[in-house]
């Protein structure tokens, strides 16, 4: 069975030799190899200053406080995302106020602009799947009402949008190095910091208990809260790693998803899901819509192609029943989703005989 994701790691006695350095160094936490990392992402993608941690869900929780969220108020966001986009929200003690989707299932700006309020803080959007949303749009709306924006860049490391990397865009971003990613360090995350709101002090305390590392400990005055969120050497080894090898790792899930762009034709049942010419997807996974999903689910399973919707709106679960709201397009967006792979793990034969099943049955 051809996967829908799978872990990609750095090639063994590579991976082995950089791990046996750091075991044997004693600096197993945060150190060195954390602060090395955090500079060759910033650099490879040209952000303004970035802060590794222990997973992309603390990053969320560092941009919602930053951005001043605190209890009871709101932050627009979309349903359409993985748990952690919208339970971070609640880590910070605000309120999750869910807009509808467009076509690519990705927040649209008029619906973010119909559900601001006067307690309205922040916005988060997703580029979900690894396809950009319209942050142009987004950036303006966010201007025009002085909100401040997060981008949840959990699936899209790599995708750009109007030439620019995804990330360069909120106040705020943030990236996730789990398991499945693009790119894993095991479990981490990076918070891209785009605004001098906060100082750099203030985002390295909150990743440590609210101290500053290297601070004498007997002496040290927690002055805010600070969380246990900080990435280690061990995770920053591996990432090291991969930084080498990730563009031609995703540059492999786009030229796969290109073959399919180009070769699958829509039909009344099976069409792909559309995007802004501004929008450069890095294809975590490749989006399309099936009258019967589920059929195509089955079809491709059928065929060795796992297939899949992968996440449960958000707003279904018992614990966001308070945000509960009607999200028409989201609605028949996911009824008709369908996850198929595209990934580094796929040869081209693969994708030509997946876009056969998908075409003739
Ligand atoms: C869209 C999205 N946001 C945030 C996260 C949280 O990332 P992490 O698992 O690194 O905490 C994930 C991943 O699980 C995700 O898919």
């Amino acid at each position: 069975m051809i996967p829908l994701m799978k872990v990609a790691l750095p090639e063994k006695d590579m991976l082995l030799s950089k791990l046996g350095d750091v075991f044997d160094s004693g600096i197993l936490a945060e150190g060195d190899l954390v602060y090395e990392f955090e500079k060759k992402f910033q650099s490879l993608y040209d952000y303004n200053s970035c802060y590794a941690m222990s997973s992309g869900t603390a990053c969320l929780h560092a941009a919602l406080t930053a951005s001043g969220v605190m209890s009871g108020d709101e932050v627009i966001t979309t349903s359409m995302t993985a748990e952690p986009t919208n339970l971070s929200i609640l880590y910070a003690g605000g309120v999750p106020i869910f807009a509808d989707v467009d076509d690519a299932g990705n927040l649209a700006a008029e619906s973010i602009k119909a559900k601001i309020t006067p307690k309205t803080k922040a916005i988060v959007v997703v580029h979900y799947a690894g396809y950009p949303v319209n942050i142009t749009s987004i950036r303006k709306v966010a201007d025009d009402y002085g909100l401040k924006l997060i981008e949840d860049c959990a699936h899209a490391l790599g995708a750009k949008w109007d030439g620019k990397p995804v990330g360069s865009y909120g106040e705020y971003s943030i990236f996730s190095f789990q398991a499945i990613k693009h790119m894993t360090t095991i479990d981490g995350g990076i918070l891209v910091v785009n605004t001098n709101e906060n100082s750099s002090e203030y985002f390295k305390k909150f990743r440590w208990f609210g101290m500053l590392k290297g601070a004498d400990r007997t002496t040290n005055n927690i002055e805010s809260i600070g969380y246990k969120y900080n990435m280690t050497n061990v995770s920053a080894a591996i990432g090291l790693l991969q930084l080498d090898n990730i563009e031609n790792r995703i540059a492999k899930h786009v030229e796969n998803a290109d073959i399919i762009n180009s070769t699958f034709n829509n039909s009344e049942l099976i069409r792909k899901v559309e995007f802004d010419s501004r929008s450069e997807p890095s294809y975590w996974l490749y989006s399309i819509r099936a009258k019967n999903a589920q059929e195509v689910i089955e079809r491709l399973q059928r065929n060795g192609f796992q297939a899949s919707k992968l996440h449960r709106p958000n707003h279904l679960h018992k614990i966001f029943k308070s945000s509960q709201v009607s999200l028409p397009r989201l609605d028949c967006f996911y009824q008709e989703l369908v996850h198929i792979p595209c990934g580094w793990w796929m040869s081209s034969e693969d994708v030509e005989r997946m876009i056969e099943v998908l075409n003739y049955g």
